[in-house]
């Protein structure tokens, strides 16, 4: 076991913070050092200063690092009643087509649950959708872009969703499932951090879900965040934040209609 000290730790605290946002407090100094002790190994380095100084030298490598620290907890189907307001209030109302942004979007479960909701719920004359699905992290990027799933992530899944939008996997593949192209066709998978302000040519949105991920952040951070992605949600568009999550002295740009749900 390679131990970190603590000026190590204040020189990777402030790296993580300046490059994602996140805040890691003092008392994570033992989550941090395991997280990042495999690719220590891995790069046949002793100690954390040497890590530090590859990190800082090298952009791919400090993207590494960013994947290995980020938390990418997700289900599908969580936090339904977000899915239940999609299914009763949102898509059955849509008239010519809708754009959705799922902005830390992690292995992409949010992202396909919305899918699955919008072939179902939306009107059947229009069945536009697209769905924008962006992270820090690009390795689960590549694992959301893949589609492919243990099947434990099925459990929350319906069972006449299951048959309709996911296979499973045989032979080699077993244990494993895969989403259909019919809706990964709809998504588009992009690496944005959004702590940097965020390109207009990622268009306007109808709807954005920005869950979970704001209580890594700081105040100050969490302010610019909710800033930066605004920008692009339509007027009239609806946020959505984590249960755990509240905009309370955050932004006065959004109205709240239901606990955690926000109109523009
Ligand atoms: C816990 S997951 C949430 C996934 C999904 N939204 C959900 O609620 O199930 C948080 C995600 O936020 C991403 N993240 C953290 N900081 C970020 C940043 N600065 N920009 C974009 N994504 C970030 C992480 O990589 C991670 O995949």
């Amino acid at each position: 076991m390679i131990h970190i000290n603590f000026v190590e730790f204040e020189k990777f605290k402030k790296l993580i913070f300046d490059n994602s946002g996140i805040e890691i407090k003092k008392e994570k100094i033992f989550l941090l050092e395991a997280r990042l002790q495999k690719r220590l190994k891995e790069c046949k380095l002793e100690n954390f200063s040497d890590y530090y100084r590859l990190v800082i030298s090298d952009e791919q490598e400090l993207q590494l690092m960013i994947n290995r620290i980020t938390t990418n907890e997700t289900s599908f189907f969580r936090e339904n009643r977000h899915f239940d307001f999609l299914k009763k209030n949102i898509f059955p109302n849509v008239r010519t087509s809708i754009r959705i942004w799922s902005a830390a979007a992690s292995i992409g479960l949010e992202a396909y649950t919305i899918a699955m909701l919008a072939e179902e719920f939306l009107p059947s004359s229009i069945k536009k959708y697209e769905i924008l699905a962006t992270d820090i992290n690009n390795e689960v990027l590549n694992q959301a872009r893949k589609g492919v799933y243990n099947i434990k992530y099925a459990e929350r899944i319906p069972e006449n969703y299951l048959k309709k939008y996911c296979l499973k996997g045989i032979g080699n593949m077993n244990g494993q499932f895969t989403i259909v192209n019919k809706l990964k066709q709809n998504i588009l998978f992009q690496k944005i951090n959004l702590i940097n302000s965020i390109s207009p040519n990622i268009g306007d949105f109808d709807l954005i879900f920005l869950r979970n991920v704001l209580i890594y952040f700081d105040i100050p951070t969490k302010k610019k965040v909710v800033e930066n992605v605004l920008e692009r949600l339509k007027p009239g568009g609806y946020f959505f934040v984590g249960h755990s999550e509240s905009l309370f002295n955050i932004t006065d740009d959004l109205v709240q209609i239901a606990p955690t749900i926000y109109k523009k």
